[in-house]
């Protein structure tokens, strides 16, 4: 059956280019997912050990148009169904950004729909609301990907006060250091992971670095460069090392800080909800630590399935719903800000 605008519901296009996933998605009424294509560049990059901000911008101007055709295909509804046209205009690498600004941009003006800017950290924090029918405002949210550590108090759609940030790298990017460092590879995080799961967490003693100032700040340089330290004496001594036990070692100090941080700011701040967002959320010790902390401290724990944790379009669409019945609108001269805060307009 064709889908159509006309019965009052409203249907977003959302679009995604911030990072190295060109992706495009169907949403209706901000929580029913219709289509989600994501193409990831993950093989290319994996060969430079990262992400190369060129190449990304290149890709995503390849890919983008096949990438929002299949996705209006999957829907099975044509841009004239759409309602309005979402897009990621930050943060992310600039490049990256501006492909998907322009082509928004075009599609919108062509088309004659409203255009939404969305900011990509609200997108990740709205992943939680596609699976989660249940989830209102007000909750607390830990966003943990590889560009981002933030811990925020989600007032109401759209609506963000930052408690606690990271002060240095961000979880996934310490995690995608640690996974070089021991040659698993790019991107370190879903290795590590996996690696972990046949190593003893309590192997290596990892430093849980506190932050001066806020109690819910973040800090990984110092465990990523204490695990750099015990990488290299042991090359030293000339000992091998265990990687399934050095990774869960760094898997466990990780989670402890995350989990440890953001439970006691949901009791703090007084929300009996917490959600976890982006890349890092899909880490399954992660997930287990927050399910027996939030269990043991009274409070309902919210993640999306690893599909909506990683960069999509689904979670921009759900995003850019409540942005757009709030009546955000954005000009034909929305541009890529690379900086976006959260909060920001
Ligand atoms: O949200 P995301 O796709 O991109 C950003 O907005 O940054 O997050 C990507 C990050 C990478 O650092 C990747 O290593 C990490 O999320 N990641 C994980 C896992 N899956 C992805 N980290 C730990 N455990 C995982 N299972
Ligand atoms: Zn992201």
């Amino acid at each position: 059956m064709k889908r159509s605008s006309t019965d009052g519901d409203v249907y977003i296009l959302a679009i995604e280019s911030s990072c190295d996933e060109t992706a495009a998605a169907v949403v209706k009424n901000g929580r029913e997912v219709l289509s989600n294509i994501i193409s990831s560049q993950i093989a290319l990059h994996t060969l430079y050990g990262g992400v190369v901000p060129e190449i990304a911008s290149r890709k995503h101007i390849e890919k983008i148009n096949q990438v929002i055709e299949a996705a209006l295909a999957e829907a099975k509804m044509t841009l004239e169904d759409m309602t309005a046209v979402a897009v990621t205009y930050g943060p992310g690498l600039v490049g990256a950004l501006l492909v998907g600004v322009a082509e928004a941009k075009a599609i919108a003006y062509g088309a004659k729909k409203p255009l939404v800017g969305v900011h990509h950290i609200e997108g990740h924090v709205s992943a939680n609301f596609i699976e989660h029918p249940d989830l209102e405002p007000p909750f607390v949210c830990l966003i943990v990907s590889g560009g981002h550590t933030h811990l925020v108090i989600v007032r109401d759609y759209g609506e963000f006060e930052i408690i606690g940030r990271t002060m240095d790298d961000a979880a996934g990017e310490a995690f995608d250091k640690v996974a070089r460092a021991v040659g698993l590879g790019y991107p370190g995080g879903p290795k590590v992971d996996r690696a972990a799961k046949e190593g003893n967490p309590h192997a290596i003693e990892f430093p849980r670095a506190r932050v001066g100032g806020s109690e819910y700040d973040f800090s990984f340089s110092g465990m990523k460069s204490a695990v750099l330290n015990y990488i290299n004496q042991a090359q030293m001594k000339g000992e091998a090392i265990s990687v399934p036990d050095l990774c869960a070692s760094f898997q466990n100090a990780v989670v402890d800080v995350l989990v440890s941080r953001a439970v006691a700011a949901a009791k703090e701040f007084g929300y009996d909800k917490l959600a976890i967002a982006g890349g890092v959320a899909s880490n399954s010790a992660l997930r287990e630590g927050m399910r027996k902390a939030c269990e043991r401290e009274g409070l309902k724990l919210y993640y999306p399935s690893p599909i909506y944790c990683t960069d999509n379009a689904a979670m921009i669409g759900a995003a850019a719903y409540y942005e757009y019945i709030n009546g955000a609108r954005a000009g034909w001269d929305l541009n890529a800000v690379p900086n976006l805060k959260l909060g920001e307009r």
